[in-house]
């Protein structure tokens, strides 16, 4: 990371994982552990049903809340959607698009992306827009054109001023919850690419100010190691966030 340029941004996502109630009473926990770390941004991203109990507790922390979809459209007919003005009534500063999740199981594609990105952009949220390469294409060499596509595609007519609000998050889809971690390295290499892409869009000044997290399998272990890295400003860690001593060792690790 470097923190002269970007904010280094921890952010845990809960997933499916958490009721409302245990979502407080993690919440309870974790606010005493980092109440005092502030070289950081810490953010959780929770279930839909979780936030108005979740953002409830978090008042007066240094934790912000963040969602994990929102629709493109303000209102209408969008069964099982939530939109901007439904989180921004629950003080919700973050919402995660494009998770490899989102991509695999419902549809998700890189243009509604991009429609969910300028909706939440417009509405003053900050958004965490996820990329990242499956198994197969790393393996036929490809992992450049794709994260180069997804990150391309994602910000379509999102303008220099609109990137102060946009994160991007690396998260190479064979290293989520499988354990297996990309190394250092190799997170430093394609954060690198994604932030050149973003200079050819952008110039050099917005490259260097966007903030890109890896994402993967990111823990109490490995975290020191991958922050350490130029181009790595941050973590969006699933599994780890829902334990409060490992995510709060990660936003340690961030220091
Ligand atoms: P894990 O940390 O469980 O691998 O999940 C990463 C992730 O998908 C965060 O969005």
């Amino acid at each position: 990371m470097n923190n002269s340029k970007r904010k280094t941004v921890i952010a845990g996502n809960w997933k499916m994982n958490m009721t409302p109630n245990e979502g407080v009473a993690f919440v309870n926990e974790l606010k005493s552990l980092v109440k005092d770390k502030n070289n950081c941004e810490i953010v959780i991203c929770v279930p839909d049903v979780d936030i108005p109990t979740v953002s409830e507790a978090l008042k007066g922390s240094n934790i912000k809340l963040g969602a994990q979809n929102a629709h493109w459209e303000l209102k209408g007919a969008f069964t099982g959607e939530t939109s901007v003005n439904m989180l921004k009534e629950y003080n919700v500063g973050y919402v995660i698009i494009g998770h490899s999740e989102r991509r695999q199981f419902f549809g998700e594609i890189n243009n509604s992306v991009n429609m969910r990105l300028k909706t939440i952009i417009e509405s003053g949220l900050k958004a965490i827009v996820c990329v990242g390469e499956l198994i197969t294409e790393r393996e036929l060499g490809i992992t450049t054109e794709i994260v180069s596509l997804q990150t391309k595609v994602a910000l379509h007519d999102i303008t220099a001023e609109q990137m102060k609000n946009v994160i991007i998050a690396y998260e190479p889809v064979w290293a989520i919850g499988t354990g297996k971690t990309a190394t250092a390295d190799e997170a430093d290499r394609v954060n690198g690419i994604i932030r050149n892409v973003i200079s050819d869009l952008y110039g050099e000044n917005t490259a260097e100010s966007t903030t890109i997290q890896y994402g993967g399998s990111m823990n109490a272990a490995n975290a020191v190691e991958l922050l350490s890295k130029v181009n790595v400003d941050g973590g969006l860690i699933g599994g780890a966030s829902l334990k409060a001593l490992d995510f709060t060792a990660i936003v340690d690790a961030a220091q």
